[in-house]
């Protein structure tokens, strides 16, 4: 077996993920490769959520009995572990949504309905950037067409980072907002948060970072970001569906107004109009995820308990051994920085003239599961003059033998395609 310097024992971390024992395609051991799309969930998690619905399940914050008050305690108490988590100041700075997208289009809504000074207007700006998901770019179109405000970006570089040669013309004193992403999902760039948010305090603009792609693998400091709300989702690393995550600055939280409105967000209701409950609940209409929130919780215990410098460091070594195996592989290109510094673990490839498609068709076959498109990040296909790509992603329980499969698996692509 391959050693490689920080690796985490994965023989260990993998027997508390069932779903890894599963065979294929009759003998294909499944090689698990798409982790940026979801990952996996350990049996930590699973346990929690089975006994959350055979023991506690109920509707929080309303109910005077037994399990009300056990639902409620579980639900906050997920909220105080994911403030941990990301070293939030306050717990009430941690909004459960359902997934990153939700987060990231409650904050193009906040700003769209707020008033001075954050109201976004047809004199303001919005800055995003080319390697966005589109749940960071929709969003702002949205509140663009809705507003007029105009909404700009910054371009990529060849080797897949962010072009900020001209951050002084992007990020004016008009800009309202720079939303940008600190981990590509298709490129895999980790971007470099301190120049953007140097300049956008500067102007005196909002930062929105998607840490969608950052959350689960590595530490999250959303006191060292600077950043005035952080998104992501809890699918990614190691929770449930459903979940996701807003976190805001106290007074941010304070000011704006809700966007979605309904129960638990008021304080008093008349038929002409409302109070609004304090923040997180203001953002929180209607029966939260509970449960899913509950899972969150159990996901970030387990992540804990590994530490995440650890995940980190196991993924480093991984991405370094993929990035140097796969480029041996003939007419293979690296879509995104082909080194392992200052990037993650999701690595996109075009191989030769092959659809990836057909790439990830034939791997499957044989077992391994990567996921092929543009990624929900057109653009960055767009700006490389490629229609899509093969992209493998890894995470704590990723092993060099499936890097090695995955090379062998592109061999027989290669084969097979002539
Ligand atoms: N955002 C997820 C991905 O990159 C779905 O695959």
């Amino acid at each position: 077996m391959i050693q490689l310097p920080g690796l985490l024992d994965t023989e260990a971390i993998r027997k508390d993920f069932p779903i890894l024992d599963r065979v294929l395609h009759d003998d294909r051991k499944l090689v698990y490769l798409d982790n940026a799309a979801t990952s996996q969930t350990p049996r930590q998690v699973i346990d929690v959520l089975s006994e959350y619905y055979e023991q506690h399940n109920a509707n929080v914050h309303r109910g005077v009995h037994v399990l009300a008050e056990e639902a409620t305690a579980l639900y906050e108490g997920a909220r105080d572990k994911v403030a941990a988590f990301v070293n939030a100041p306050s717990r009430d700075e941690v909004i459960f949504t359902k997934n990153a997208s939700e987060s990231l289009n409650l904050v193009a809504n906040m700003l769209g309905w707020a008033d001075e000074p954050y109201r976004v207007d047809r004199d303001t700006e919005i800055v995003i950037t080319e390697m966005e998901h589109h749940s960071n770019i929709v969003p702002w179109q949205l509140l663009s067409q809705r507003t007029g405000a105009k909404l700009k970006w910054f371009g990529l570089t060849d080797d897949g980072r962010l072009d900020l040669s001209n951050i002084e013309e992007v990020i004016t004193e008009k800009t309202k907002i720079v939303s940008f992403v600190l981990v590509s999902n298709i490129l895999g760039t980790l971007n470099p948060v301190e120049a953007i948010v140097r300049r956008a305090q500067e102007v005196g603009a909002l930062v929105l970072i998607d840490a969608s792609q950052a959350a689960p693998h590595m530490v999250l400091d959303v006191q060292a970001l600077q950043a005035d709300f952080v998104a992501f989702t809890g699918h990614k690393m190691c929770g449930p569906t459903g979940i996701g995550v807003l976190w805001g600055r106290q007074e941010l939280l304070e000011d704006l107004p809700p966007f979605l409105g309904g129960g638990e967000m008021i304080e008093t209701v008349s038929m002409s109009s409302s109070t609004y409950a304090p923040a997180p609940h203001k953002f929180e209409a209607g029966t939260p995820p509970i449960a899913q929130a509950v899972g969150l919780g159990a996901a970030v215990d387990y992540l804990a308990s590994i530490g995440m410098e650890n995940i980190a460091r196991h993924e480093h070594a991984i991405t370094e051994y993929a990035i140097k195996r796969l480029t041996e592989v003939p007419d293979l290109r690296i879509i995104g920085p082909a080194t392992a510094e200052d990037r993650g673990a999701a690595i996109s490839f075009t191989l030769g003239d092959i659809h990836p498609h057909d790439v990830g068709q034939v791997l499957d076959e044989q077992g391994i599961a990567v996921r092929v498109g543009h990624h929900c990040a057109r653009p960055v296909c767009l700006r490389y003059g490629i229609p899509a790509t093969t992209r493998a992603s890894f995470y704590l329980y990723s092993t060099p033998a499936e890097v090695d499969a995955l090379v062998e698996g592109l061999e027989h692509v290669r084969n097979f395609f002539g």
